[in-house]
């Protein structure tokens, strides 16, 4: 990654260092978003635009960013990199201000930091499917908020790699919540199910586009939290995230799930998912 745009100018990387006082620095006082980039266009770009400015007006942040300005700084920040398949990554702070844990003056301009660059999609997770780690979700009550704090997010994670699996899935008393970055959805009798919208979770920019491709398929969707239990003896489960897409999940733990390999259901929505963002076949 040679590039970096801060607030409209892309500029040399090593041009943007943080300031000690950037609050994001300071207090993780800031918000982010992860954008798809497939044969360098950005995939679903204004629902995460859309969710970024809906994070930065839950926690009181100056939201007056303009999504024809931001979508053109990001599409060129893609082709400056020369990024195919990959990610953008954006982040926004409250700004740059004396360390004090109130809210800065509200004029004090928000910091906006932004770099594009490559990453091939799972192909072979996406084929074979993945193992999982539970671990109990120890996180805030604004899960909804796509926040820079990520503590209990990356503790998560890496238990998760301790014991070899790809994410870790998070559950509050015998709930499942969501994965630690991503959604998680079971399936079982051909119905697909996952946890409602709300304060509990990340309201993932994958998870609607899936819940709108069953909706286009006429699987059946129940909106609807399910218990540790039910997740184990499911007959498929699968997990959403930008980067991961539609990603089948074959163990939980020490427990196989269904018969220990991606089915019908989780394939058909990997299908469909595909198709919705023209495959890049190249890669
Ligand atoms: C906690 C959490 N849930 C869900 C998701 C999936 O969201 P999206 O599909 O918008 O990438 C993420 C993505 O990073 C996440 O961090």
């Amino acid at each position: 990654m040679k590039w970096i745009l801060r607030n409209q100018t892309i500029l040399p990387r090593g041009e943007t260092a943080v300031d000690i006082d950037d609050r994001g620095y300071q207090f993780g006082d800031g918000i982010y978003e992860v954008v798809r980039l497939y044969g360098g266009e950005p995939f679903l770009m204004r629902p995460h635009l859309d969710r970024l400015r809906r994070s930065a007006h839950e926690l009181g942040m100056r939201a007056d960013l303009d999504n024809g300005v931001l979508e053109e700084n990001f599409r060129q920040l893609a082709e400056k990199e020369g990024v195919s398949t990959g990610i953008l990554y954006m982040q926004v702070t409250r700004g740059v201000y004396q360390r004090v844990q109130e809210f800065p003056p509200a004029d004090l301009p928000v910091q906006l930091t932004a770099y594009a660059k490559p990453m091939e999609r799972p192909a072979e997770a996406l084929r074979q499917g993945v193992a999982v780690w539970l671990v109990p979700d120890i996180r805030w009550l604004r899960c909804d908020i796509k926040s820079l704090n990520l503590i209990p997010n990356v503790m998560a994670r890496q238990q998760a790699k301790e014991h070899n699996c790809l994410e870790a899935l998070q559950h509050r008393g015998d709930m499942v919540t969501e994965g630690a970055f991503s959604n998680v959805f079971l399936v079982s009798g051909g119905k697909v199910r996952t946890h409602p919208e709300g304060n509990l979770i990340l309201s993932g920019i994958t998870r609607a586009h899936v819940l709108s491709l069953c909706e286009q398929a006429k699987i059946s969707v129940d909106e609807r939290a399910f218990s540790v239990n039910e997740l184990l003896s499911a007959d498929e489960v699968f997990i959403t995230s930008t980067s991961n897409e539609v990603m089948p999940v074959v163990r939980v733990g020490d427990a196989v799930i269904g018969t220990g390999e991606p089915g019908p259901v989780t394939r058909n929505l990997q299908g469909l998912y595909e198709e919705s963002f023209g495959m890049v076949t190249k890669n």
